[in-house]
């Protein structure tokens, strides 16, 4: 996510920011910039690249005194990673000055609109927009900042954290947050902005806690204003005496990255079908899909390649492509796939599937596959990462920067970006019913509170790894489409905690693996009341047949497996081409707390690194 830090105090501004941004360097970014203010002339400087190179251009562009100032890291969800994309942006009379965390939705109508009344874009920014519509409404309202922002803040559609100044009002700042968090810190005749308290607990633990819905205008002799954005009603802040540790802050309270991005996956998910899926009306628009869909819809067949967890989630897309869009897939380990001389050529489409964008097996095969003729597109985490740019279009997840080694919700918001593929082509070449397609709609825009309400299972999923953290060896099985999710819950186990784990379809018990089951062994099944449950329900019949241990992800509600297993793990209902999002969290959770139990290194497990960018 972007990292957002203001100063206005009697301090100098430049050294709090700089040192503020660095405090926000583990949200993951790709540029950087500051805009200082001194009381006569307004200063911007930013860059691709760390803050240090900010720093280091600031310095040489110009003085960096100055009382206020505000500063960001951008995560690029609009434009790529480059010095003019990098915030803060101005209007285009300079006079105004924002920095922004989030997606404003409907920043394109605003910006024609804006054109037509004679402005003019730099970059491929929405908060270049989003800065101009408030100088326009300045204008044409004649209003203060305060007034400007909210008028502009009623306009917009989307997610923001977002800090504005203006040089006619300079010992101002003016904030508002929508879905993106916004803290301001309350000093001794200081105030400081920022997107959690890590900027400024050094300098004061009082902070006020934006909601979402809210705004606040801060001015050196004032209290802080804060007010509903819709109707201006006045808010009384609460001041927060903060007792965090800088190290807490960073992980959002929680004790590690991974079980941050594991509750992150409900914002994550709505974050990656915001703007692309509108429930009501069932529309699915994709930029990277709409002007490619002839490439999709004429596919003699879909070769996905990744690696890891990234090639289970292909392995989901398998079953819903062919199921809803009745388009061939095959799934490939990205590493075979191109040393093995494979038959690919124009006609067919390649999906790359990487968080990181970065994984070597995966862009060699991307570049094989582009010089075979194949039509290539990707699914990546990382705006203008080497995957993004290599290939011939794509559409990103965006679940924010990844910080665990184990990747959580990067898995799940693949998943969403390839549902909205496979539902769109479904509707295109219209292999499901009007209502089939309405009902899947409704079901994915469901996920992300299912998974709240999986998350409020964690106590108890705590208790299960409690008793299993000693175990050697493990078994996770699933069916259909929950097949992948097995493959996916082995290998959180394995990777976090060193415990030998084993993904299977059920019905591969049979056919080898049932010889290593007996009471040490702990088997994970996914067997939700969807697809083939009966057939589950046999196989789990056979293993306690052989006295293994049994712990079920199961639909809320079944007594049936209830009374076979040793665990039960609730989730709501789902249809089973939507269910992968849902059954995956109680593994993810289990593994993490096995791992912790076990005291392992959980964001940075032994042998591993977060992206794999060599072979
Ligand atoms: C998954 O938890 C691992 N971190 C690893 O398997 C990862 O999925 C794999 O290296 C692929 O990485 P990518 O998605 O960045 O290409």
């Amino acid at each position: 996510m972007c990292g957002i830090v203001g100063y206005l105090g009697s301090r100098e501004a430049f050294p709090v920011i700089i040192k503020g941004l660095q405090r926000l360097e583990y949200r993951g970014y790709d540029s950087a910039g500051v805009m200082l203010y001194d009381g006569s002339e307004v200063r911007v400087s930013k860059t691709q690249g760390k803050v240090f190179d900010l720093k280091t251009k600031a310095e040489g562009e110009h003085n960096t005194k100055g009382f206020l100032g505000i500063g960001h890291t951008r995560w690029a969800t609009h434009g790529v990673p480059n010095d003019v994309n990098a915030h803060p942006h101005q209007s285009n009379s300079g006079r105004i000055v924002a920095i922004h965390n989030g997606i404003i939705e409907n920043y394109a109508p605003i910006q024609q609109t804006l054109e037509k009344r004679g402005y003019t874009f730099q970059s491929d920014t929405d908060t270049e927009v989003l800065v101009n519509l408030i100088e326009e409404i300045q204008i044409k309202e004649e209003v203060s900042l305060t007034k400007a922002v909210r008028l502009a803040l009623n306009e917009v559609v989307g997610a923001y954290a977002l800090v504005v100044f203006d040089a006619s009002d300079p010992s101002t700042l003016v904030t508002g947050r929508m879905g993106s968090p916004l803290a301001i810190g309350v000093g001794e005749n200081e105030f400081f902005v920022s997107s959690d308290a890590s900027p400024f607990i050094e300098f004061t633990s009082n902070a006020i806690y934006l909601e979402d819905g809210e705004m606040a205008t801060i001015r050196l002799d004032k209290e802080v204003a804060v007010r509903k954005i819709a109707n201006e009603k006045k808010v009384n802040p609460f001041i927060h005496e903060l007792q965090l540790s800088l190290d807490e802050i960073e992980k959002g309270g929680y004790d590690h990255f991974m079980l941050k991005e594991i509750y992150e996956q409900p914002k994550a998910i709505r974050d990656t079908y915001r703007g692309r899926l509108n429930v009501e009306s069932g529309l699915i628009k994709m930029a990277g899909i709409d002007n490619q869909l002839d490439k999709f819809l004429n596919a003699k067949r879909i070769i996905i390649a990744a690696c890891g967890t990234s090639w289970h989630a292909g392995l989901v897309a398998e079953y819903i492509f062919e199921d809803l869009a009745r388009i061939p897939v095959e799934v490939e380990y990205a590493s075979e796939f191109r040393y093995r001389n494979p038959v690919i050529g124009p006609g067919d489409v390649l999906i790359a599937i990487s968080q990181s964008g970065e994984t070597a097996d995966t862009l060699a095969a991307i570049k094989m596959a582009k010089s075979r003729g194949a039509f290539v597109f990707g699914v990546c985490n990382v705006v203008g990462s080497s995957i993004a740019r290599e290939t011939h279009a794509g559409a990103y997840t965006h679940a924010g920067p990844e910080i665990g080694v184990a990747s959580t919700k990067a898995f799940t918001t693949q998943i969403t970006v390839l549902t909205l593929i496979a539902l769109k082509l479904a509707k295109e070449k219209a292999t499901i019913s009007d209502s089939e397609y309405a009902h899947l709609v409704k079901g994915l825009a469901s996920i992300p509170s299912h998974i709240e309400t999986v998350l409020q299972s964690e106590a108890a999923i705590k208790e299960i790894a409690e008793v299993y953290h000693q175990s050697t060896n493990s078994l996770y099985l699933g069916r259909g489409y929950n097949f992948p999710v097995a493959l996916e819950g082995a290998l959180k186990l394995k990777e976090i905690s060193y415990i030998h784990a084993e993904g299977y379809p059920a019905a591969e018990m049979k056919h080898g693996p049932i010889a290593l089951i007996d009471e040490s062994m702990p088997v994970f099944v996914v067997a939700i009341r969807k697809g083939h449950y009966e057939k589950v329900v046999s196989n789990i019949q056979e293993i306690k047949s052989r006295k293994g241990k049994i712990i079920a992800v199961v639909t809320k509600g079944d007594n049936q497996v209830a009374e076979l297993a040793d665990h039960c793990i609730e989730i709501p209902e789902i249809e089973e081409s939507l269910s992968p999002m849902l059954t995956t969290t109680p593994l993810q959770l289990l593994s993490y707390h096995i791992a912790i139990l076990r005291g392992c290194n959980v964001d940075q497990p032994r042998n591993l690194a977060k992206s794999v960018t060599v072979e």
